[in-house]
């Protein structure tokens, strides 16, 4: 006998309590599980075709509790008195949720700051390959997990080019720009991004209540003079906010500012923080915008300490060290998180050449989702 074997037990139900069962699980602990839970996760409550529960707790008269509870080999075995049911627990599903704790989930990972020199490293992917292979897309979307930032090349030189690499990714989410929206000169501008001129760093769109969260921005071409695009890495700049200016980072990730957008068809209104943090309390991204700040309704004496932390971190953002600066080819279409990547433009001619950026967005759950199917995770692969 190993040494491992010598510390397992066989597992044991040790008391039918009031409200919920007391086991002996093989690692020899003592555990607690309710009985609701235990009738309403039965294996037999979700349906092997539609993968959904089929079992609607609400529907029990009274509450569930068992006349007879024991182990038979590999599953725990409980006749329910209170209707006619037996429900065979897994053991491994038991073991599961002995700890209260979130389901693992491989698409939170740990995010990877970058600087002003990751431009060379900024992982690429040709379009064709994304679409033949199906672990390439898998990789593509860790990149974007983990750095937040990725280039599609070989793009077609079509709108449809745009969707059908969007759609790798999940469906394409519309904002009250509409489905897509077009970044060359307009005549008439309803927004900065519609001119030549510089484009401060700003993450997209904070007006609308949860802003959008994959950017998509095909360059179909860039042969004007200027117009270098910038990207910083707002997780790198937020870090690194924290140690040098750790009041600041309180007020910016905790007291929300108000965004607007507003023209003739539409007013749109939020409230963010600066700087968001994940369930881990690490920082996840930004919401930041110039030009899309409404007028900050605090206290004015809370001003005097908000504006400055406020001033200092937009400051920040713009330094050198964060700073990735390079100029877009036709072909490529840069891939980003929105909540995270903050993203301007240097002014450029418009009289020379011609630049032209179709542009689109897919929600963050969407892409998460596409990437536990790609990976394989779930609860009931096969
Ligand atoms: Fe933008």
């Amino acid at each position: 006998m190993n040494e491992l074997s010598s510390t397992m037990t066989a597992p044991c139900v040790t008391k039918i309590g009031d409200k919920g069962l007391h086991i002996t699980l093989s690692d020899g602990g003592a555990h607690y599980f309710n009985y609701y839970w235990l009738r309403d996760n039965c294996p037999s409550s979700f349906s092997s075709v539609t993968r959904e529960r089929s079992f609607d707790i609400f529907h029990l008269d009274t509450a569930p509790r068992p006349n007879l509870a024991s182990f038979e080999s590999d599953a725990l075995v409980i006749n329910w008195a209170t209707e006619d049911h037996v429900t065979h627990m897994p053991l491994d599903w038991l073991e599961a949720y002995t700890v209260a704790k979130p389901r693992y989930d491989p698409a939170d990972l740990p995010r990877i700051a970058w600087y002003s020199d990751h431009y060379l490293n900024v992982p690429r992917f040709s379009q064709p390959e994304l679409i033949a292979d199906p672990k390439k897309r898998a990789d593509w979307i860790e990149a974007i997990l983990v750095h937040g930032f990725a280039i599609v090349t070989n793009m077609p030189d079509s709108n449809e080019g745009l969707t059908q690499t969007a759609e790798l990714m999940g469906y394409v989410r519309p904002t009250f720009f509409g489905d897509y929206f077009d970044v060359k000169t307009h005549i008439k501008p309803t927004n900065t991004a519609y001119t030549s001129a510089a484009l401060e760093l700003h993450t997209d769109t904070p007006a609308e209540e949860f802003a959008p969260g994959i950017q998509f921005l095909h360059c179909r071409v860039n042969t004007v003079e200027g117009g270098q695009s910038l990207y910083s890495d707002g997780v790198a700049v937020a870090h690194d906010f924290r140690k040098r200016d750790p009041e600041g980072f309180k007020l910016l990730s905790e007291v929300s500012i108000p965004f607007f957008c507003e023209h003739d068809t539409y007013d749109s209104r939020s409230r963010q923080t600066v700087i968001e943090l994940d369930q881990h309390g690490e920082v996840s991204g930004l919401t930041i915008s110039q030009h899309m700040a409404d007028i900050f309704d605090l206290d004015q004496v809370f001003l005097d300490d908000y504006y400055p932390a406020f001033c200092r971190f937009g400051k920040m953002l713009q330094e050198d060290k964060y700073m990735m600066r390079f100029m877009m080819k036709g072909g490529e279409c840069m891939v980003f998180d929105n909540h995270r990547i903050v993203h301007g433009r240097e002014a450029y001619s418009a009289t020379i050449g011609d630049r032209y950026l179709r542009g689109c967005y897919v929600d963050r759950g969407e892409m998460r989702s596409t990437y536990r199917a790609l990976v394989g995770e779930g609860r009931f692969k096969t």
